[in-house]
């Protein structure tokens, strides 16, 4: 690739993102040399969508499996349709590609969210694939990878729960990429692209759907809070209610209608600390105070 080329190709790529300039550099320079990597942050950080980005504009395939336990090697390279082995035996014809095979033969990314769930085994013949670029399936014969396959392993940091760290043989073979949150106007800006909002109410919802959401992330009794996802769904569901109750950002009920918004869109989203003696619904109110009754003057129009 020229140095144009590649220029001009992330040009592209950013015009379907937001902000991320740094992280696509990165991931753009990773890939674009060949190599394998993982992507660390919590959920709802950009990490598909700038793959998404990235594999669109390459032209190539995205191939998403999610690791845990019950993923096997065979699930991720492939098995033999078991009815056809009976009726005509073990042939190349009826092996169902999995994701891994059909990345490699299509030349394209191998995403595994939660890599680190995965079985020892399943990460044994990744790494295969990884280094060899190549897999030999016992009746099938080898499997050669496209130059344009690659493996893109996600991890999220905060989720301890059943997950192990990386062994030292898989991490020692991954570049890493570590994504956190977008500050609130990149946050302001998604919301907005997603949901397609646009008026006076929106140019007030959005920034109190953010403003709440990010609150969620400070709490204290917050173990993890919600991503841009559920800015992204408050929004939605406030601009709704506000439709059925026929108000609008200038009416009286408006903060507290964003309050029941916040309760559909974000009480499922927030998980608490084991020893925090609160429910999702008080955290929620509490932010929501913040934001509406002790610091009004921030949230008035205007
Ligand atoms: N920088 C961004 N530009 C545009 N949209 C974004 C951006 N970041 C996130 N989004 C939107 O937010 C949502 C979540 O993003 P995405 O799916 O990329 O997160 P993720 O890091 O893959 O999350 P998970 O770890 O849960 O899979 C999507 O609807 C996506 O469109
Ligand atoms: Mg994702």
């Amino acid at each position: 690739m020229t140095d144009g080329a590649g220029r001009d190709a992330r040009e592209r790529i950013a015009s379907r993102l937001v902000g991320r300039e740094r992280e696509l550099e990165l991931v753009l320079a990773a890939v674009g040399s060949g190599r394998d990597l993982v992507l660390e942050g919590p959920p709802g950080t950009s990490k598909t969508t700038m793959l998404q980005a990235v594999t669109a504009e390459w032209g190539i395939p995205l191939l998403f499996v999610e690791g845990n336990a019950d993923l096997t090697p065979a699930k991720l390279v492939g098995h033999h349709n078991p009815a056809r082995v009976l009726r005509e035996d073990y042939s190349a014809e009826n092996f169902v590609a999995g994701p891994l095979a059909e990345a490699m033969r299509r030349g394209g990314f191998l995403y595994i969210e939660e890599l680190n769930r995965a079985p020892e085994d399943t990460l044994n013949t990744l790494l295969t694939a990884m280094a060899d670029r190549r897999i030999e399936v016992p009746r099938v014969g080898a499997i050669e990878a496209l130059p344009t396959f690659r493996v893109v392993a996600s991890m999220n940091p905060y989720d301890n729960v059943g997950t192990t760290r990386l062994s030292t043989s898989v991490s020692d073979r991954l570049n890493r990429i570590v994504v956190g949150y977008q500050d609130a106007a990149a946050e302001e800006a998604i919301v907005a692209l997603r949901t397609g909002l646009i008026g006076a109410t929106a140019d007030r919802v959005i920034p109190d759907a953010v403003a709440v959401t990010r609150a969620t992330r400070q709490h204290p009794a917050v173990r993890q809070g919600s991503s841009v996802r559920g800015a992204i769904d408050t929004a939605l569901v406030a601009h709704e209610l506000l439709v059925l109750r026929a108000q609008d950002s200038a009416s009286e009920g408006y903060a507290e209608t964003v309050y029941d918004a916040m309760t559909v869109a974000l009480s499922g989203r927030i998980h608490l600390d084991e020893a925090a003696e609160t429910t999702p619904e008080l955290v929620l109110r509490e932010i929501w105070e913040d934001r509406f009754v002790l610091e009004p003057a921030r949230a008035e129009p205007g």
